[in-house]
């Protein structure tokens, strides 16, 4: 067991480590409930959006993180190996392959808690955006739980990532004015419920092209969307192997699966898969 002393806490969310200036307006790049808190014995954790893949698509925060040399990461199996290529210091992977992520979870918990009570500057990285999709929310509450507070650095989502490196937006006038996010699969596999079909709305899905015959069954059947709704899936977005497949929902399983379609990627639902 490893004795992790609480850093200084605060009960109020102070926000900005970082601000960034761009064209007259500024936004909080960094969340952390404790900016202040003096440094502590024990390490600290910093939880890192490592993006859709592309290095180039690190944030300057992201990559001073990992490049860090006294950092310990700890990452994602989907992080890409030219992201891992930029760490200096060591780099564990967990294993979160299907059917094993619970397990792998722990590890990654023992490996952050083992790297703090050496007092060591762990970094956690995680694919696209820790809070979208990837348990950075949980890690959070359990790392909170066990006393570390972590500085989280937000990163690139796939959700809008990827349509864009296929070409898709999510939003054009007079096509889509509304995007919802969704994931194929919810706690324990379970189906989340399904979105009901507006016009103007583009849906993207993660973690859901082994669903994906079910998915656009059931998006038909169940939730008014016409069978000719374009859909496109964008497979490894910004890495060598982008490759991105158009169908609609009737005919794109079978095109997913003729083409050996695999995780990692999005599925875009709605009318501007066609607009560019
Ligand atoms: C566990 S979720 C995490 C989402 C992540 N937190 C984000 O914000 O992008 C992993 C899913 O994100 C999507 N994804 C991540 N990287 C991708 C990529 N390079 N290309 C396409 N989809 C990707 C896939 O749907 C994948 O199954």
């Amino acid at each position: 067991m490893f004795t992790i002393s609480p850093r200084a806490s605060s009960s109020l969310y102070t926000e900005t480590s970082v601000t960034f200036v761009a064209s007259g307006m500024s936004s909080t790049a960094l969340f952390s409930s404790n900016p202040s808190s003096p440094s502590s014995p024990t390490g600290r954790l910093t939880m890192v959006g490592a993006g859709p893949g592309d290095p180039n698509l690190l944030t300057v925060a992201a990559l001073h993180s990992i490049s860090d040399p006294e950092a310990l990461v700890i990452s994602d199996r989907l992080v890409s190996q030219e992201i891992l290529d930029l760490v200096k210091g060591e780099v564990r992977v967990a294993n979160k392959s299907p059917g094993c992520a619970d397990k792998a979870q722990n590890e990654i918990y023992t490996w952050c808690l083992g790297g703090l009570a050496e007092g060591k500057h762990v970094v956690r990285l995680k694919i696209g955006d820790p809070f979208v999709f990837g348990r950075g929310g949980e890690e959070v509450l359990k790392f909170r739980g066990m006393g570390v507070e972590p500085k989280v650095i937000p990163g690139v989502s796939a959700v809008f990532a990827a349509p864009l490196l296929g070409g898709i937006p999510v939003t054009h006038r007079g096509v889509a004015n509304q995007v919802v996010m969704c994931t194929g699969y919810g706690r324990e596999g379970t189906s989340p419920d399904l979105i009901k079909y507006h016009p103007d709305q583009t849906v993207v899905f993660v973690m859901a092209v082994g669903r994906l015959r079910e998915l656009s069954r059931k998006l038909i059947s169940m939730a008014g969307y016409p069978p000719d709704t374009p859909v496109a899936i964008v497979e490894q977005a910004g890495n060598p192997g982008q490759r991105t497949i158009r169908g609609n929902l009737v005919d794109i399983a079978d095109k997913a699966e003729r083409e050996n379609v695999k995780p990692p990627s999005t599925i875009v639902v709605g009318d501007v898969v066609a607009v560019l």
